[in-house]
């Protein structure tokens, strides 16, 4: 019998990991990859480095780390792309960023400084508050994706590597609604040959991986994806896609929070959560059209844990808001702060308030590898299309028409380890648990 495990290819070979954006997010993650690799530093955070996955029943003590199981890709054959507006080698954007300690950044500092960005797709309509002069001048967008597959297919010969995977971590683009260009395949390549507006950067660079069969993970909240002509188009090259916006920071801690709430049938009255961030993010997410996408994406988390439908008196009437200030002198360590209403017993109120000190960076990093490494073993694996089972890593996570996406921080987890059980052939752990009392 060939079990699942037997099918997926294994992971020889170099893989080159293109990053679309280099910011605070970026040069975050490649300096760490670097530093981890030279052992000045520790993968923490990342599943796929740390963490362990439990094989049968509680009695038999298996617990295997992931990366022993499953067959990822090893941290020595990453090699790393990346495209920005901005012409500054990865040295200077990482000092830039202000996330890492010069320190920090001086000791992986020559292999910093060979990473210098390929020209990119922009476009001002979709980020306003930035301007740089690395941008490439095709004037049509079709051309533009053309000039992308390119880049892509130059650094797989010329660095003799076997797959490529592409991550957004570049500036949130303003809010679009999908509209009649993105509903087929055909639709979206006569609109990019067109240079429809509707059309946004992030898609070109979409367009172009998936038609060269390159997964494409979205890091930010822009539509990307989340279109039917992009998700057709990854269907028909047997590409895995996965998105959107990475889940960090404060709407991490309310996937953490809400499903206690719940479980402990505890009502909420409001949600109320600000931020002061003073990064590059922070200056974009400034300007109304960014700072929608980033919204939309925030809010949606609380609906789908929380299910007022069927607790309409827990939870039918919840003022829900978000707010996002730009403040210079914080840089990327952000602070994060929620003041919850919630009311137990006969309807007593009590509030609970959190304020999480993070850094958004370092919470980023480790999400970035653990997305590229399992996107790369899930192609491997024959996977296509979206990655529900990738949801554990984002705000607000793709998912098939009609399905409402899981939010439940410890449902995601579940649902990904119990995929890795299922495609290496183990049993899935339901934690019924009724055969250890028979
Ligand atoms: N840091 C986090 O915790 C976190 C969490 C969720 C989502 N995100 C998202 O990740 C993205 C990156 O965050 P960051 O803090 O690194 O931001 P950043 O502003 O430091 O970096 C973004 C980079 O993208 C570049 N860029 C913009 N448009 C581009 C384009 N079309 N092509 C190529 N490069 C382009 C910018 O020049 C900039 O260098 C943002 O969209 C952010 O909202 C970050």
């Amino acid at each position: 019998m060939i079990t699942n495990a037997q099918k997926i290819q294994p992971a020889e070979g170099k893989i080159g990991v293109l990053l679309v954006g280099m910011g605070a997010v970026s040069t975050t993650f490649i300096a760490g990859v670097e530093l981890i690799r030279k052992k000045h530093s520790k993968a923490i955070g990342a599943m796929t480095q740390i963490g362990h996955i439990r094989l049968g029943k509680r009695t038999e003590s298996k617990n295997p780390l992931i990366k022993d199981f499953i067959p990822l890709a090893d941290l020595e054959d990453l090699v790393f792309a990346v495209w920005d507006i901005f012409p500054d080698n990865a040295k200077k954007a990482a000092k830039k960023a202000g996330v890492l300690s010069n320190e920090d950044i001086d000791k992986v500092g020559e292999f910093l400084e060979k990473i210098s960005p390929m020209k990119a797709v922009f476009d001002q309509n979709f980020v306003k508050n930035i301007q740089g002069g690395n941008i490439k001048t095709e004037t049509n967008k079709m051309a533009l994706a053309e000039a992308l597959m390119k880049d892509m297919e130059e650094f797989k010969n010329k660095n003799k590597l076997s797959r490529l995977v592409v991550i957004w971590c570049a500036s949130t683009e303003s809010y679009i609604a999908p509209s009649d260009a993105h509903q087929s395949l055909e639709k979206f390549e006569l609109a990019l040959k067109n240079s429809d507006s509707s059309i946004a950067p992030s898609m070109i660079y979409a367009y172009a991986a998936l038609k060269i069969g390159v997964p494409f993970c979205n890091g930010a909240p822009n539509l990307t994806l989340d279109i039917p002509a992009l998700q057709e188009l990854a269907l028909e090259k047997h590409v895995p896609i996965s998105g959107k916006d990475f889940k960090t920071g404060q709407t991490l801690m309310k996937t953490i929070l809400a499903p206690g709430f719940k479980a402990r049938y505890l009502g909420l009255s409001g949600w109320f959560s600000t931020n002061i961030l003073g990064n590059r993010d922070g200056e974009v997410l400034d300007d109304p059209g960014s700072f929608k996408s980033k919204e939309e994406s925030k809010l949606g988390v609380l609906d789908t844990i929380l299910q007022p439908e069927i607790y309409p008196e827990l939870y039918g009437n919840i003022y829900h808001k978000v707010r996002i200030n730009y403040y210079p002198p914080r840089g990327d360590n952000k602070e994060g702060w929620d003041n919850i209403d919630i009311f137990g017993w006969m309807g007593y109120p009590m509030q609970v308030k959190v304020d999480f000190l993070c850094r958004d960076s370092i919470l980023a990093a480790p999400l970035v590898l653990d997305l590229i490494l399992f996107t790369d073993f899930a192609q491997r694996a024959g996977l296509r299309g979206i990655q529900d089972w990738l949801s554990f890593y984002y705000k607000s996570p793709m998912t098939t028409p009609n399905l409402s996406p899981e939010h439940n921080i410890f449902v995601q987890e579940m649902k990904l380890k119990n995929t890795l059980r299922y495609l290496m052939g183990e049993e899935r752990i339901t934690h019924l648990g009724l055969e250890y009392y028979e």
